[in-house]
């Protein structure tokens, strides 16, 4: 059951349960269950059947609110293995790599799934490559906790920088340390016009990603980072939070251009040219 159903909480689903100082937690619901917590003991019977939004009161008396969990709140919560893509960079991903309904991606390294469920959610078939089985399981569960196994979605145990089958992609995305090694395999792999989109936490990686697109067969290259500032806001108390997560990374973006453009460094002095400020080639710095 997904965040769209309006029925009453069945057994068997995923619920989020909020305390009564907004702590969130994430529960699978079964009969005869219960959820320990410092607030007191909540009795699955008690949330089974109820509407989203429902109040129930736990063996304290204190009250926990129920809700089905949004993707957001499941992946920040989910198990994982490797670091997950924060949700504000999984929403910015989607657009800066324009993904949409029946698009095929080729996604790497696939890690706990964060953004393979982000991806399949926006309604494309999603092929991802990890190195390392265990996160690649971790993964393929993640996804079916959430989707089911009924989705257009393959995890292939293999290295990126070591070459891809695919054809014809519509979109790559990458979230490794060294993206610059996948580039030669990309141009075969990306249709012409295709988006190209790297997440990586360190501009120095950017500085070489961004270096390798100007010698490639590359254009449009544009680099951006997002600050998701919360606030406090609380009678006359509204400011600014205090803390923040400052910094996640950065999302660096580029179109493969079609084959008869070549690839700069070709030729002398740069061969086709593209790393130069040609036309619509390389945006202002
Ligand atoms: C930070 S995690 C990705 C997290 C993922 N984006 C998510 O939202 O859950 C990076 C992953 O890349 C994988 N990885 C690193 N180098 C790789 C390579 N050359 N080919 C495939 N996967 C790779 C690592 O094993 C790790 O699981």
């Amino acid at each position: 059951m997904t965040a769209g159903d309006g029925g009453g909480l069945a057994t068997g689903e995923r619920v989020l349960l909020v305390d009564p100082r907004g702590r969130r937690y994430l529960v699978r619901l079964t009969s005869g269950g219960a959820f320990h917590t410092h607030a007191g003991i909540v009795a699955h019977d008690d949330l089974i059947g109820r509407p989203e939004g429902a109040a129930v009161a736990a063996s304290t008396g204190r009250r926990f609110l129920v809700f089905r969990p949004t993707l957001a709140e499941v992946v920040l919560k989910m198990p994982r293995g490797a670091q997950v893509l924060y949700p504000k960079d999984l929403g910015a991903i989607l657009l800066a790599a324009d993904v949409g309904p029946g698009m095929v991606v080729l996604e790497a390294g696939v890690g706990s799934g964060a953004l393979s469920m982000a991806l399949l959610r926006a309604g494309a078939e999603v092929v991802g490559y990890e190195v390392r089985p265990d996160f690649a399981a971790q993964a393929r569960a993640n996804v079916a906790a959430l989707l089911g196994e009924d989705v257009a979605y393959r995890v292939e145990e293999r290295d990126v920088y070591e070459g891809i089958d695919e054809r014809g992609l519509d979109r790559v995305v990458l979230d490794l340390p060294e993206p610059w090694r996948a580039l030669p395999h990309l141009e075969e792999a990306l249709r012409p016009g295709g988006i190209l989109l790297s997440y990586l936490p360190s501009i120095t990686q950017v500085a070489e990603l961004r270096r390798e697109l100007d010698r490639r067969r590359f254009a449009m290259a544009e680099t951006a980072e997002l600050l998701r500032r919360t606030w406090h806001v609380e009678a006359r108390s509204v400011r600014p939070d205090h803390r923040m997560v400052a910094h996640t990374g950065f999302l660096t973006t580029a179109r493969l251009l079609a084959p008869e453009e070549g690839q700069a460094g070709e030729g002398p002095g740069g061969g086709a040219g593209l790393s130069g400020p040609g036309p619509g080639l390389s945006p202002a710095r």
